[in-house]
């Protein structure tokens, strides 16, 4: 039996995530701060369906020890699936502290929390770690040393943080580097679900660095049943990626989503944005050998998915 706590759980990969805890018959529970990143609404539409399905998303800070001590404590927890965080790469040139409020001081109080009741931790990394890294698919294997902006150095020094406590109290820890995760529900800050609402109400996108990018697009179904499998892992300390590894160009992923939204994008190309990378590609062998990991859907079939549940719940507004 595992007593599940979940932090950034009214968060798109934390609401996904809950759902399937739950369907697997484990306690869960989880913590929200409901910040105004992106809008709230969809936090609290997610958070509803939680609660209708029986799991609490308690409304408060990562970076409240004493609450963080409750829930653990009261829940019993056996384990802690830390997604709370400040995502994003344009926002980290724009307001830095939350970044330093929520990555590092609010991954800090997790790990103390854990120190006082231990609890399996699994946390959310990036495929940001790897930033300048040249050779592709990156690994795990790899160094990564150079980041190229503020959001992917705090996921850095997640890893980093999370090893050191590790060293020292014994409490097991997996790191999950996610890639560039898409579905229902999603994140309205991320370019596909901005792209989606801009060619359905007949605006411009802008395409960075003219559509010379890449990204390993995984759909949230494989990313959530990646992030369980982490939960089952009998391990010390491990650090996974979790991504497709069938990294996509920019302008085939816009031509399948105009196929899917049957409408033509109108295209703005701009340079290259300050602090993105390239090319993130994801090489999964570790995952697909440790965690039974293997990625399912196509873009094809997730954009789809994605495509029907953003026309049913904005018709609805
Ligand atoms: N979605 C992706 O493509 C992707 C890729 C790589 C890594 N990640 C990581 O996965 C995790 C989940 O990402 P997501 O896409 O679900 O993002 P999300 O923004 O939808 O979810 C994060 C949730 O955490 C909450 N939160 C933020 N700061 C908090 C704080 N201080 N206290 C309590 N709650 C707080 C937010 O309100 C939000 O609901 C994050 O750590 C993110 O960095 C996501």
């Amino acid at each position: 039996m595992k007593n599940i706590f979940v932090t950034g759980a009214s968060g798109f990969i934390g609401f996904h995530l809950c759902l399937y805890l739950k369907k697997q018959n484990y306690f869960v529970i989880g913590l929200d701060n409901f910040n105004h990143y992106y809008d709230v609404n969809l936090k609290l539409s997610r958070q509803k369906i939680l609660l209708e399905n029986g799991i609490e998303v308690i409304n408060g800070d990562i970076n409240n020890e004493e609450l963080l001590d409750k829930i653990l404590k009261d829940n019993a927890i056996t384990h802690v699936v830390h997604l709370a965080a400040q995502a994003g790469v344009r926002h980290s040139l724009l307001q830095p502290q939350d970044y330093v409020s929520s990555n590092l001081k609010g991954f800090v109080c997790i790990l103390e929390a854990l120190k006082k009741h231990p609890a399996k931790l699994v946390f959310a990394s990036s495929s940001s770690v790897y930033g300048l890294n040249q050779k592709v698919p990156f690994s795990t294997e790899d160094q990564t040393d150079h980041q190229t902006n503020l959001y992917g150095a705090t996921k850095k020094a997640n890893e980093s943080l999370a090893f050191a406590y590790h060293h020292i109290y014994k409490i097991p820890m997996v790191g999950l580097r996610y890639f560039t995760v898409y579905g229902p529900f999603g994140r309205p800050d991320m370019a596909y679900f901005q792209f989606t609402k801009s060619i359905l109400e007949e605006k411009t996108i802008e395409i960075f660095n003219n559509g010379a990018l890449q990204r390993d697009f995984t759909y949230i179904e494989d990313i959530v049943k990646g992030t369980a499998a982490a939960l089952d892992l009998n391990a010390d300390f491990e650090i996974f990626n979790l991504g497709n590894n069938k990294p996509v160009e920019l302008l085939k992923f816009i031509s399948i989503l105009e196929e899917k939204l049957n409408k033509k994008a109108i295209k703005k190309f701009l340079p290259m944005q300050k602090g993105e990378m390239l090319v993130t590609a994801a090489d999964i062998s570790k995952s697909k050998n440790m965690l039974n990991f293997h990625p399912q859907t196509s873009i094809e079939e997730g954009l789809g998915h994605f495509v029907k549940w953003y026309k049913e719940y904005y018709s609805s507004f």
